[in-house]
């Protein structure tokens, strides 16, 4: 019985190293780096990569630096990590003093990439290559290589799922409030316009109905992709729009909007016999564990250890020539240039697929998901 079960989980750790050439969001840094993409190139040879994250305030960026960290060490790179809690000027000032202390690359998951086309300048008058991880650097010639994911996918994935499940028809419409994210960040804006494609027809022949009318990206986008932010203008929503009719679909961008969107309903004293359906994004465990039990109904899986190990490959591309790997070189226009890009595939989990999807693919254990 033990040697089955020990072989099980060897299985399945063999398959995650092959599929993502990271850790475990579990235990970052226990396997990391052993993957086919990351593990092919020499060592890093001691040469310095800075990481720039944007927040440890979400769950999901704070799996992003380990596994950077833990797969770039792995190669005998030195991580110079950092985060900075989603003050635009405080991540300015972090790559300054990147570049200041010699980094040979700079791996940037921006807040605002609008306000790093200076800095972003002065590495490449530096000769320091820069690499725009899961946001896209926007308006700048200084980046080679963009790792993210499908972000329009995304969008097409929550609008999908809310066709599909929200029983919505001519007959039957259903109410809808968006809830997106952050206008500085060009991931909120394609995973908007996935949505609408998704969801346009509906709105269209009246099958779903948006009280407030804030249908466009300019009444619904969500500054930083802040919760408390989202929890007010869900609250004032309500209030308004939704005095004696349920609303029936929350289409939120992020499991973190999810939460507020959660707290506001609650306050307006939603109960089980009336709880809309809520999107998300991330997989977050708070949001995985909400989906277990009913509160959130789906959530977008981003396998951040497999997007860590393409971003390895672009760091070796750029610091030892080897060839990384790029499957989009038409989407992801920045404004000045067309950024090479590898987009990882997302996955819509529910209560359906959680298990195979998230439990098989090792990203959380089933005794994390039962604490
Ligand atoms: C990422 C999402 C994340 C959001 C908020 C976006 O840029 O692509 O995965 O939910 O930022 O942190």
């Amino acid at each position: 019985m033990k040697k089955k079960v020990l072989a099980a989980i060897m299985a399945t750790a063999m398959l995650a190293l092959t599929a993502c050439g990271g850790a475990a969001p579990a235990a970052p840094a226990a396997d990391a780096g052993s993957g086919s993409d990351a593990g092919a190139a020499a060592s890093g040879s001691g040469k310095k990569v800075a990481v720039a994250m944007p927040t440890q305030s979400s769950e999901r960026w704070m799996h992003d630096g380990a596994n950077m960290k833990a797969q770039l060490e792995e190669l005998g790179y030195t991580v110079d990590l950092q985060y900075a809690e989603d003050d635009v000027q405080a991540q300015v000032s972090q790559i300054e003093n990147m570049i200041t202390a010699g980094a040979n690359c700079l791996v940037i998951a921006a807040i605002d990439s609008d306000a790093l086309v200076n800095v972003e300048q002065q590495a490449k008058d530096a000769g320091i290559p820069v690499i725009a991880y899961d946001r896209l650097l926007m308006n700048t010639d200084a980046v080679s290589y963009y790792a993210t994911f499908d972000n329009k996918g995304v969008g097409t994935k929550i609008g999908e799922y809310i066709v599909q499940h929200c029983g919505a028809t001519k007959d039957d419409p259903k109410t809808i409030e968006l809830f997106m994210g952050s206008p500085d960040d060009n991931n909120a804006h394609m995973l908007y316009a996935g949505l609408m494609e998704q969801i346009q027809p509906l709105l269209d022949d009246g099958s779903l109905v948006c009280k407030s009318g804030q249908i466009s990206f300019e009444d619904n986008n969500t500054l930083r992709w802040d919760q408390q932010t989202a929890m007010k203008r869900c609250e004032d929503i309500l209030t308004r729009y939704y005095a004696d009719e349920d609303l029936d679909i929350c289409a939120c961008a992020y499991d973190g909007l999810s939460y507020g969107c959660m707290s506001a309903l609650e306050g307006a004293g939603y109960t089980d016999a009336n709880w809309p359906l809520i999107t998300g994004q991330d997989a977050e465990l708070m949001a995985t564990k909400h989906i277990i039990s009913g509160k959130q109904t789906m959530s977008i899986y981003k396998d951040t250890r497999l997007l860590a190990s393409k971003c390895v490959t672009m760091v070796q591309a750029v610091l030892e020539g080897a060839k990384p790997e790029i499957n989009d070189t038409e989407q992801y226009n920045n404004g000045k240039i067309v950024v090479p890009s590898y987009l990882c595939e997302p996955v819509a989990v529910d209560k359906d697929n959680y298990k195979e999807v998230i439990i098989g693919g090792g990203y959380y254990t089933e005794e994390q998901l039962a604490e």
